[in-house]
């Protein structure tokens, strides 16, 4: 058993703004769970992100941004490979090759392609239409078993293990068929303060709807005690309560309390109180690991040396899968 490889395991965040709790709660906080028993691979996809347009200065802050979270959050690079997906080339090119593997009708299907075009009207590109394929890519390029995600990316992992099945159908067994790791139930799906019914979405234009990783304290619990909420004053989840069951869910992946101690502990006080303990709560967890990345990511040198050896290790891998793949549609190598 000791020398049994160890499985992988591949996630990745886009650096197309700043990371709310949505993307702690639902992705980031759980990649360091892994560390021990995989060999983790967490990206940057600078790539994914510029299917909707950037500004070049902000987009290149943000990576450095992104990175120094991953360290912030308990990642430790000389551990898991922490890079940045545009410094592997090997991602584009598996992903060309993919996209002669996926039909048209199935990438209409995606429904963040349909939320995003109708976001994004005035720039449907082709990269927003392929964009899953390019994930398909980044997750079969390093033969991933396990990808963790929120709730939101299923849809993209199911059409990964379809390319991935239909490719190994026609040349053999290439790909391992990931499987999704979505805590479902406690933050794979956090929603909006604003509009519950929503996901809470690092790109919301409505700054009170999303609380950010970055937040300072204060910030936080304005933001928690402006979030919308329903008739009535009871702390009780409920199908018609979107709003208070919303906090609830932040609140118990904070505290890890559950639904019956939280009901115990407002029962008879208002919304108010609750939503203050929520940030507080929010603030708690967050407040040291911004201690962190200030102090992380005031040290430039040090992150571009983790992006520059973590690509070199990631390239390594990516080459292997990627020469398997050429060799086996028929590609010359000379
Ligand atoms: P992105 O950058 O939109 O989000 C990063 C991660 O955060 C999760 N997430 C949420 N979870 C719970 N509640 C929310 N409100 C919420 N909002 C976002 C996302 O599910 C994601 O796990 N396509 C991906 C990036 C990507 C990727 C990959 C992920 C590119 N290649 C390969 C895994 C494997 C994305 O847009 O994530």
């Amino acid at each position: 058993m000791e020398n049994e490889k160890k499985k992988t395991v591949f996630s990745g965040i886009q650096p197309s703004g700043n990371l709310t709790i949505g993307n702690y709660l639902g992705a980031l906080r759980n990649f360091s769970q892994f560390t021990d028993e995989y060999d983790c691979l967490y990206c940057v996809v600078d790539q994914h992100a510029i299917t909707v347009r950037q500004d070049p200065a902000e987009l290149r802050r943000r990576t450095y941004e992104v990175l120094a979270l991953y360290i912030a959050c308990g990642l430790d690079p000389e551990k898991s490979i922490l890079y940045v997906q545009s410094h592997v080339p090997a991602h584009a090119q598996l992903g060309w090759v993919l996209d002669c593997f996926t039909m048209f009708g199935e990438l209409s299907r995606m429904t963040q392609f349909k939320d995003k075009s109708q976001k994004n009207a005035d720039n449907i590109n082709a990269g927003l239409f392929t964009y899953p394929v390019l994930m398909a890519a980044d997750i079969l390029l390093y033969q991933a078993d396990l990808v963790p995600v929120g709730e939101d990316q299923k849809q993209h992992i199911e059409i990964t293990r379809d390319i991935a099945n239909r490719f190994n159908q026609v040349y053999g067994p290439t790909f391992t068929v990931p499987e999704p790791f979505i805590k479902s139930g406690s933050g794979a799906k956090v929603q909006s303060l604003a509009e519950p019914e929503k996901k809470m979405s690092k790109s919301d234009p409505n700054e009170n709807a999303v609380v950010r990783v970055l937040d300072d304290k204060d910030t936080m619990i304005r933001k928690f005690r402006r979030a919308v909420t329903d008739s009535g004053s009871e702390v009780r989840r409920a199908d018609d309560k979107p709003g208070i069951g919303n906090l609830m869910t932040i609140y118990s992946c904070f505290t890890g309390k559950t639904d019956e101690q939280i009901e115990a502990e407002f029962a008879g006080k208002g919304y108010g109180d609750f939503k203050t303990a929520v940030g507080e709560a929010c603030a708690a967890e967050l407040g040291p690991i911004q201690e962190k990345y200030k102090k992380l990511l005031a040290d430039k040198a040090y992150l571009e040396s983790v992006m520059k050896n973590n690509s070199a290790r990631a390239a390594y891998l990516a080459r292997k899968t990627l020469s398997k793949v050429y060799r086996k549609i028929g590609f010359t190598s000379v």
